[in-house]
């Protein structure tokens, strides 16, 4: 996602932290963040530059397939395994399990949450989990309405931006309320199910890259070629599945922290 895409996900997830996990969040986050785990979401795209390791776990690609397997995709350009963002989501999940015994490493914890709370927003945009060949839709370049846009940026960006214009009057706090209203009414049901899996080892960060790439085929590549000029029937049937997937993101990203910062 872009930022106003990380800006939602973790707006969503602070406001489910029970007590004790906002108190840990508020700690781990630096004071120039003000308590707004928001404005420093997208700190991961930051330091691309600085940590060049990190650059290949923000997505995962298949062989052009519409399913995900964790030994045969995830891996970056040297085939080293777990470099991808369902083996950063395993990690950083680990990670944040030391927050007791590790009090004292503190700025480790601190950057752990900020990548992690990226890399689970990361890992419900469908296109960070999609094909090699066209680099999660990086490569397929196509027109939003009028103007050149890559495939990919579309679904980091363009939808978000476009509904908030002409639904929201350009203000993001109101799109995020419509999603929050979402989640206790048409989706109460299924939040249940999207808490559940949470906090297990390798099999949820696999569940979301799944998930990620059957929408990604279902969704995102559906009916699009290079050149395609995608607008209103795009736009309109498109927005509910990232509305969803942000709100996957947001639900699943405070589940985790309120399992793990219980004291
Ligand atoms: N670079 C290569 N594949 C990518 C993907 N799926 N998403 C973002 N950047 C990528
Ligand atoms: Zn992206
Ligand atoms: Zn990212």
């Amino acid at each position: 996602w872009g930022i106003d895409g990380h800006y939602i996900v973790c707006t969503i997830a602070q406001s489910r932290l029970n007590k004790a996990a906002a108190k840990i969040v508020e700690e781990l986050l630096p004071k120039s963040a003000e308590n707004d785990l928001g404005s420093v979401c997208s700190w991961a795209d930051e330091v691309k530059f600085r940590y060049p390791w990190s650059r290949s776990l923000h997505y995962v690609n298949t062989p052009d397939v519409c399913n995900y397997n964790f030994n045969r995709d995830c891996k970056d350009e040297s085939e080293e395994e777990g470099r991808c963002v369902a083996g950063a989501v395993k990690n950083y999940t680990q990670q944040l399990l030391t927050i007791d015994s590790n009090r004292q490493s503190s700025d480790n914890l601190t950057e752990a949450l900020l990548f992690y709370s990226h890399f689970m927003g990361d890992i419900h945009q469908p296109l960070h989990a999609g094909f090699a060949s066209d680099k999660g839709g990086n490569t397929i370049e196509v027109h939003w309405y009028t103007r050149k846009q890559n495939l990919h940026h579309i679904w980091d960006n363009n939808i978000i931006e476009t509904a908030q214009e002409r639904f929201y009057d350009s203000n993001i706090n109101d799109m995020i309320d419509a999603i929050q209203t979402n989640i206790t009414t048409e989706w109460a049901d299924q939040v249940k199910t999207w808490e559940r899996c949470s906090y297990t080892d390798t099999t949820c960060a696999n569940l979301y890259a799944s998930e990620g790439i059957k929408a990604a085929c279902d969704w995102a590549y559906k009916g699009v070629s290079e050149g395609s000029v995608l607008e209103d029937e795009y736009f309109l049937s498109r927005l509910p599945i990232v509305n969803l997937r942000l709100a996957q993101a947001g639900v699943r990203l405070a589940a985790i922290l309120n399992h793990y910062f219980k004291s």
